[in-house]
């Protein structure tokens, strides 16, 4: 069983096994909370990335998957970068949006992972309407069969941190 906790905060200041980011495909950094984790977690993240890039990934990370890294200098053993979607009114892509989180639990298995820590994927950059991005999040996270014992949602504003409680309550 898994636990799906909610906090308001800096997911660069969590403590837990593996901290998600919303990467780009690039998997070489951008703003938003990419921005943030590769600024406090250090240049050990993108070495990882960029050897990422040599090797598996020549034409980047797909929209929908998740790798991990390591997690530099942040609080946690790893980082797993996963790519949303871009939000498009004319295109329901709500499937790729629930394959992030389905996939960063995955890879979080494969890792051994049992704490993990979620930003509000495509939230942000990528324009994704918050409510919907939080009923996608917490519905993926509740039908997930994963061996991890706490999935925190950190949300960095008020907005975000209700739309999750909401989906929640
Ligand atoms: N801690 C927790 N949440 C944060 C933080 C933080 N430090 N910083 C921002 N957020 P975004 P996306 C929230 O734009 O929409 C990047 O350039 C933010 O308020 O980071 O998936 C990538 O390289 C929002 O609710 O990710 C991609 O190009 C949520 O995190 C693109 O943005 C996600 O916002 C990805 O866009």
């Amino acid at each position: 069983m898994t636990a799906i906790t909610l906090l308001r905060g800096d997911i660069t200041r969590q403590s837990a096994d593996a901290i998600v980011n919303a990467a780009n495909s690039s998997l070489l950094g951008g703003g938003g909370v990419d921005g943030a984790i590769h600024r406090r977690g250090g240049p050990a993240i993108l070495e990882d990335c960029r050897r990422l890039r040599a090797s598996r990934y020549g034409k980047g990370l797909r929209t929908g998957q998740a790798v991990a890294t390591t997690a530099g200098d942040l609080d946690a053993h790893w980082v797993i970068h996963t790519v949303g979607p871009r939000f498009s009114p004319q295109e329901d892509r709500s499937a790729l949006l629930a394959s992030c989180y389905r996939e960063a639990l995955r890879v979080a298995d494969e890792l051994g992972a049992r704490t993990v820590a979620f930003p509000a994927v495509s939230a942000g950059v990528y324009g994704w309407p918050l409510e919907d991005a939080a009923r996608i999040a917490v519905e993926t996270v509740r039908a997930a069969a994963t061996e991890v014992e706490e999935v925190r949602f950190v949300l960095f504003d008020e907005r975000a941190y209700e739309a999750f409680a909401g989906q929640l309550a």
